[in-house]
């Protein structure tokens, strides 16, 4: 059973490397089902997420290997088995992108349900009703779901929300269509572009993928290709979470403000410095930080993943900020341990009053989820005494080396056993 534990740091200082980004990295290696051949996928994050995708795509017959550092080769050997068993989908959601990749190529795809995680319930209605909208044929048995297709044939899918995983599977099942498919009120993620950015290499035409209206003209033949996975924007928000609780100056190496706006924005309406240059971001925090009110929404809004972050550095901000959720209904949960070290925090359905304290306490935490966990690591650099951070597997789901990160940045911290 490990544990991390973290002591009050003072000011971090220098630089980190910023890993390739999880929820793109798993969407690539989804995608790499499309099609025979060896793909090169660069900037792969070391961590557990990235280890259960491979394990899916093992189970189906694809060879994953371990190049050099953060390089994975991928190699489709053309008649793999479109099947995403239980036990893989029971340890990561994410493997529900397989299956529009797979019903497209193989004209049948059986995936085990997801069910609902900490966040509350986790529906995939869009996922399947845009698969339907491009003839595929559902039926569901024993909590898996079997699809089945002749040629999928384009069409104009109208999402109700945003949904990334929605917009993810239909847009893989889509290349492989006849015909035009139309994406309406798609996610715009950066991480969506990035998968339009690949299956273009491979031979789609995808355009307008990072806009509302995505256009796939479908096509006969796609091949294996190279790929270099975009920064973790979410990663980079840990750290300006660590500083911006912690105080100092620090680089955040690859990182790109250009995915991050709203939330540079944010931080610095917070009291923090934050530009950007060819290296990547630079960010200071010499002073305490400004309570604001803020929501969660889609992107470009302010990504659901950064809440638990901001919620952590509001915990010790000057003096009440008000946060809404507006994606996932569930996800205040580690609000209980943040008060299990001092913060003084109420919900109220899809909102929290955060009133700041000048310190926080450290305290025996459990994180919940990835960035649940990660968030709890940041906010006690700045909690009096030891805070004990429990079932950090949860952590190293997202994050390549968060502890020695933290670490060379000069936080006082440690991963036992
Ligand atoms: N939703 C539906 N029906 C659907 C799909 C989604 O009702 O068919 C709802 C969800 O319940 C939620 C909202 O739509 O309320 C948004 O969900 P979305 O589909 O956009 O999320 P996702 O694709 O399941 C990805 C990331 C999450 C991130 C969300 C939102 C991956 C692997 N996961 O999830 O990241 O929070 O988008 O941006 O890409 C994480 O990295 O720790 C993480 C949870």
């Amino acid at each position: 059973m490990d544990r991390i534990l973290v002591r009050p740091s003072g000011p971090l200082s220098g630089d980190v490397k910023i890993n390739g980004a999880k929820n793109s990295a798993l969407k690539l290696m989804a995608a790499c089902t499309l099609a025979q051949g060896t793909y090169l996928l660069k900037e792969v994050p070391d961590i557990t997420d990235v280890q259960s995708m491979a394990e899916l795509l093992r189970s189906m017959g694809l060879t994953v290997r371990n190049l050099e550092t953060n390089q994975i080769e991928i190699v489709n050997p053309g008649d793999i088995t479109p099947e995403a068993p239980y036990e893989q989908v029971e340890k990561m959601r994410a493997s529900i992108v397989v299956l529009g990749p797979l019903v497209s190529t193989y004209g049948k795809a059986r995936v085990a349900l997801p069910g609902g995680d900490d966040f509350g319930p986790r529906p995939i209605d869009m996922h399947l009703k845009g698969l339907e909208a491009l003839g595929v044929r559902f039926s569901s048995e024993h909590g898996y779901i079997e699809a089945e297709a002749e040629r999928l044939t384009g069409s104009r899918v109208v999402l109700d929300f945003p949904s990334v995983g929605a917009t993810e599977n239909i847009m893989m099942a889509a290349v492989r269509a006849r015909g035009e498919t139309i994406i309406e009120n798609a996610a715009r993620e950066p991480e969506i572009a990035d998968l339009a950015a690949f299956l273009n290499r491979m031979g789609a035409k995808v355009l307008g993928a990072g806009s509302s209206t995505v256009t796939i003209q479908g096509v006969d033949n796609l091949v294996a290709v190279e790929h270099t996975v975009i920064p973790d924007r979410i990663e980079v928000a840990t750290y300006l979470s660590a500083v911006g609780i912690a105080g100092g100056e620090i680089n955040l190496l690859g990182a790109r403000a250009d995915h991050m706006d709203m939330l540079c924005q944010k931080l610095g309406e917070m009291g923090m410095r934050i530009s950007s240059d060819s290296t990547g971001l630079w960010a200071m925090a010499s002073k305490g930080l400004q309570s604001v009110d803020l929501a969660t929404l889609p992107y470009p809004g302010l990504a659901t993943d950064y809440k638990p972050f901001l919620v952590a550095m509001l915990s010790v901000a000057d003096v009440v900020g008000i946060v809404t959720e507006n994606l996932f209904s569930g996800r205040f949960r580690y609000v209980d341990e943040l008060i299990r070290m001092g913060a003084e925090i109420r919900t109220e359905g899809h909102h929290a009053v955060i009133r700041g304290v000048p310190k926080l306490s450290g305290a025996p935490v459990r994180a919940h989820d990835i960035r649940a966990g990660a968030a709890l690591v940041t906010a006690a650099l700045k909690a009096e005494g030891e805070t004990e951070i429990r079932d950090p597997h949860h952590i190293d789901r997202g994050y390549e080396d968060l502890v020695g990160k933290l670490k060379s940045l000069g936080a006082d911290i440690d991963r036992v056993n």
